[in-house]
């Protein structure tokens, strides 16, 4: 098999072009190390090009992606541009189009990183959120009537199908069935007690798959309690599943527990298609341009790249060099804390990758 991948680069706005960069180097080194050929395609997309064109994602450039082994994405989102532009244009857009069904987002406290929760370990937080990214609350459907009367009425419509939802549980099995994880279990997190036409059939479709997975157990968690439990009890969760919306925030909660955005990643995954791969903390505008964001998140994403393009050797390479980082380097993971600048972070994992033994 050829081992030669075509990247698509979108380092967009804010600090997204620096943590792509650090990124990019560290995709060269494992290249290297592990004997495959990159070919990289940048594209100027984000607000800047929006503020000088009012293009956001052109139809050509669409096109082209559609064509890569994969996509790796650094951060869309402006000061300067109306909220909901960018996201639905640019980020939205490339999740429906190709038909990136899966936001896939591990939750994993590494060795040496500091997590709000007391007293847990890394072997505590150590799960994985299955999202839903193409239906839900996230599709655009819907209206407003009267608007800006006090008879205004808006309507966001909720979409659930079967096969999208589940697709979606199929997924979340898989990942359950193949993650290293003793405890085989995969909770659906939804709100049975109040959404009773979309949850329960996000319910129907989890106990129909489910019989395809006996060696999976079966869990169930309204979203409200997942919430606590994400707190008190991380360490009671391998996969979780949930809808748009809901994955959204208790992904954000995930990343505060596993010590912020600053290491944060998530896949946008078409199984058959093209997946995209973020770091996803945004594009923090306040730090761009001062080196002193922390890469991290983009280089773990990239590890979830290359285990996606069927590189698990190069994947565990940098997870393993990220987690020398952080046990034996970093101050902190927060923007400015560090102890080093985003570059030396990025020279830091170059270096660590460089001493770690090839896998397997
Ligand atoms: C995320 C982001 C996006 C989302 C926004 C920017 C549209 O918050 O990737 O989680 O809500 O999905
Ligand atoms: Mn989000």
């Amino acid at each position: 098999m050829e081992r030669h991948y075509k990247i698509a680069v979108i380092p967009g706005d804010g600090t997204g072009p620096e943590v792509i960069r650090e990124g990019i180097k560290v995709l060269q080194a494992v290249a290297q190390r592990t004997g495959f050929s990159v070919e990289l395609i940048h594209y100027n997309i984000g607000g800047e090009r929006y503020l000088k064109s009012k293009e956001t994602l052109p139809d050509s450039v669409l096109k082209e992606l559609r064509n890569v082994s994969a996509i790796y994405l650094g951060a869309i989102g402006h000061p300067d541009v109306k909220p909901g532009i960018l996201e639905k244009e640019i980020l939205l857009r490339i999740r429906f189009e190709l038909d990136q069904y899966i936001n896939l987002r591990p939750v994993k406290l590494y060795p040496g990183v500091w997590t709000p929760l007391r007293d847990k370990k890394p072997e505590d937080i150590d799960f994985v959120v299955v999202r839903e990214n193409t239906e839900g609350l996230y599709v655009g459907v819907g209206g407003n009537f009267k608007k800006g009367t006090p008879d205004e009425v808006a309507f966001q419509v909720d979409v659930n199908t079967r096969k999208g939802v589940e697709r979606c549980i199929r997924y979340a099995f898989e990942v359950t069935r193949t993650r290293d994880n003793p405890k085989k279990k995969l909770t659906l997190s939804a709100k049975t007690n109040v959404l009773t036409y979309a949850h329960d059939l996000w319910m129907r479709a989890f106990e129909e798959v489910g019989r395809e997975y006996p060696d999976v157990n079966r869990d169930y968690a309204h979203v409200d309690a997942l919430t606590m439990w994400m707190v008190k009890s991380p360490e009671f969760f391998d996969v979780i599943v949930t809808n748009n919306m809901f994955g959204d925030i208790v992904t954000d909660l995930g990343a505060m527990i596993q010590g912020g955005l600053g290491i944060a990643a998530g896949g946008n995954i078409n199984p058959s298609g093209v997946s995209m791969f973020e770091p996803i903390g945004g594009s923090a505008p306040k730090y761009a341009g001062k080196n002193v964001i922390n890469p991290l998140a983009a280089i773990v994403a990239l590890s979830m790249m290359l285990e996606h393009l069927k590189e698990p050797g190069a994947a565990t390479l940098v997870e393993e060099a990220v987690k020398q980082v952080t046990a034996t380097k970093l101050k902190s993971l927060a923007a400015g804390k560090m102890g080093y600048g985003t570059t030396e972070v990025g020279d830091l994992v170059v270096d660590a990758l460089n001493q770690v033994a090839v896998p397997g």
